[in-house]
């Protein structure tokens, strides 16, 4: 069994990614500029805003943070949206999920520019993922496109596998199992409504698990020798630590790579968010010529 650092792996993309932001900053006399908004004060989206914002800071991305009351409405949300659009200066804007209530999530996200969506939660991003209509223009989702990477960076065979993915969100389980079919695994995507789940991902040489269920998958659930890959990230505010959705310690055994939560997949997240920024950039910056 050999753990897969995302940490380590984030490290090194992230010191790419420096040295390629200090050129592009002398080339083109402008910094890649990122403004992340947070609503309200949930403990574990103000957790990974600074683990962005640091991210940000080391690769040398300009960034701020908006942080805006719990109560804002939709209407002032989308204003900000809509200021930060208009902004040449702003290459790319995040807003941290979930929102409050009183707003909908799909309205703020479809009103950011497309080539300002570091997320890659656009309708139009998510249509090329979804038609295999990839362009250089396209935005990835950040969580998904660090999946794909991590198997790669350990040479983990994709095409002709059976990966199962658990969980059918729009941030993780549905684009990753799109990029999965796209490097020619056998895809199924399990979800809450699945029947006999554990004889499904007892058949997965890869097993990705994205449903934020704490230590929902255990040993028996899992083929000897798979390659797990843990998205779940549930916050114990008591402890202010994340914990993902694997058991691990009876797990990890069993398999021939698993990631470790924390420092597996969240780091790539980031690090994918500041690939996906300087990518914005060169898209303004060359849109602007
Ligand atoms: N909340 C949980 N994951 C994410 C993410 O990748 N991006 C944003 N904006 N919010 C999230």
């Amino acid at each position: 069994m050999e753990i897969i650092s995302g940490k380590t792996l984030a490290a090194t993309v992230k010191e790419g990614l420096k040295s390629q932001v200090a050129e592009l900053v002398s080339k083109y006399g402008r910094i890649p500029n990122l403004v992340v908004i947070l609503v309200g004060d949930d403990p574990g989206s103000k957790s990974y805003v600074s683990g962005k914002t640091k991210a940000a800071d080391f690769v040398g991305i300009k960034n701020s943070l908006l942080h805006f009351e719990d109560s804002m409405t939709e209407s002032e949300l989308l204003a900000e949206v809509n200021r930060l659009n208009d902004d040449s200066d702003v290459d790319g804007i995040l807003v941290q999920l979930p929102l409050p209530k009183q707003i909908r999530t799909n309205v703020i996200l479809d009103a950011i520019r497309a080539d300002k969506d570091v997320d890659g939660f656009h309708r139009l991003n998510a249509a090329d993922l979804f038609q295999s209509r990839i362009t250089c223009e396209t935005v990835l989702p950040c969580t998904p496109h660090g999946i794909i990477k991590l198997l790669e960076s350990k040479n983990i065979e994709i095409s002709g596998k059976h990966a199962v993915v658990i969980g059918r969100s729009n941030i993780v389980g549905m684009p990753v199992a799109k990029m999965l079919l796209d490097k020619n695994a056998t895809v199924t995507i399990c979800h809450s409504r699945t029947q006999n789940l554990a004889e499904i991902t007892r058949q997965a040489d890869i097993l990705v698990s994205a449903i934020g269920r704490p230590n929902f998958v255990k040993a028996d659930m899992v083929k000897e020798g798979a390659a797990v890959i843990d998205v779940g990230t549930s916050f114990n505010a008591e402890t202010g630590r994340i914990c993902g959705d694997v058991d691990f310690v009876n797990v990890s055994d069993k398999t021939s790579f698993i990631t470790p939560v924390p420092g597996g997949v969240g780091p790539m997240t980031i690090a994918c968010l500041m690939e996906n920024t300087v990518r914005c950039f060169l898209n303004h910056v060359s849109d602007s010529k």
